[in-house]
């Protein structure tokens, strides 16, 4: 079977296509990253103004790298929610439109979900029961899977999400955005010392704050120098607050639901060090951790047809052209 993967739920237009939700064909990403950079964050009317301009064209490019032509795809997935409206409204109704022009059917795929099944699209071994956490620019979200159609929040952001929190933290230190990269970048130089930021409590222990964390590093900066040796200090401890809080909740829902499984996702996954901290402590604790590969960490069309491959072979199907973001 293949499918048409749409991506367009933040500044990114993805277009892929994957056969039997495995193998990517193409997988085709344009993004108007520059243009947000000067502002510290993303501009959703730029995003979707530029989204409307591109998305023409990263499918015809899509089919080209692929080497198929528009009548051999069986199914058209796109990302329905959630995400910026302007933008998933440029591929919703690019979809829709591909969907009666070929007429292929047509199906809606939750954009949280698809980080988690990117994990699918690289490793063959995992295995349900499972605990996923979705780390981007957006979430912060921990989920206990029975399998890809039924998944549990269990606990999630109150504020900030964790990518947000990366973002916020760079821009407070003039680095630019987006801002995990560079803080990653930067804490990699950083030394063994290390400032005590706090880490929130929430009523539920699986949900996270991260406006405070943002909000210590702004009052620690006060009046201070910025110099390159203080920005490697904070970003290197607020960095490793950042995943000392992410790995206890995260270890915490293992758990409770007895998984032995734990599947990890979203654009902060693509993190070294935080790889690196989760796989040792999943280790110690007997916990088999996946990560997609760090392009498929980001926001990409490929794990939408994979998903949407699952959930239309679970009989998962849209009345007509009912969807909407
Ligand atoms: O999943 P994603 O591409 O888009 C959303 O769905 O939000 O994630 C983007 C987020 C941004 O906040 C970015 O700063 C963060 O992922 N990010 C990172 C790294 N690479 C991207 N955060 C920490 N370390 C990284 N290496
Ligand atoms: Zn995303």
């Amino acid at each position: 079977m293949i499918v048409l993967g749409i991506e367009s739920s933040c500044d990114e237009t993805g277009v892929a296509l994957v056969k039997d939700g495995k193998k990517i064909l193409s997988n085709v990403v344009s993004s108007s990253l520059k243009l947000h950079s000067k502002y510290g964050g993303v501009i959703p009317e730029i995003a979707s103004r530029c989204q409307l301009e591109a998305i023409s064209g990263v499918c015809q490019q899509a089919f080209m790298e692929a080497k198929i032509t528009p009548q051999q795809v069986d199914l058209i997935c796109v990302t329905q929610k959630p995400g910026l409206p302007g933008s998933l409204i440029v591929g919703i109704a690019f979809a829709k439109a591909l969907s009666i022009s070929l007429n292929k059917p047509l199906l809606g795929v939750d954009h949280v979900a698809s980080h988690i099944y990117a994990n699918f699209l690289c490793h063959s071994k995992i295995k349900f029961p499972a605990v996923a956490l979705v780390v981007s620019g957006g979430h912060t979200s921990i989920f206990y899977l029975k399998d890809l159609s039924r998944m549990i929040l269990l606990g999630e952001t109150r504020d900030d999400a964790c990518g947000e929190a990366f973002d916020k933290v760079a821009k407070i230190m003039n680095l630019g955005y987006p801002g995990g990269p560079l803080i990653e970048k930067l804490a990699a130089k950083g030394t063994f010392k290390r400032i005590k930021f706090p880490s929130a409590n929430t009523d539920n222990k699986l949900d996270f704050s991260f406006s405070g964390i943002k909000t210590a590093v702004l009052y620690y900066l006060r009046k201070k120098k910025l110099t390159q040796s203080l920005k490697r200090l904070v970003a290197a401890s607020f960095q490793e607050t950042v995943i000392d809080t992410l790995i206890a909740k995260t270890l915490l829902a293992c758990k409770q639901k007895k998984a032995r499984q734990l599947l990890i996702g979203g654009g902060v996954a693509a993190n070294n060090r935080l790889r690196s901290r989760f796989i040792q402590e999943c280790a110690q604790a007997k916990i088999k951790c996946f990560f997609p590969e760090k392009n498929l960490c980001m926001d990409n069309a490929a794990m939408v047809a994979g998903l949407g491959t699952k959930l239309y072979a679970c009989g998962k199907r849209e009345e007509g052209l009912s969807i909407d973001w």
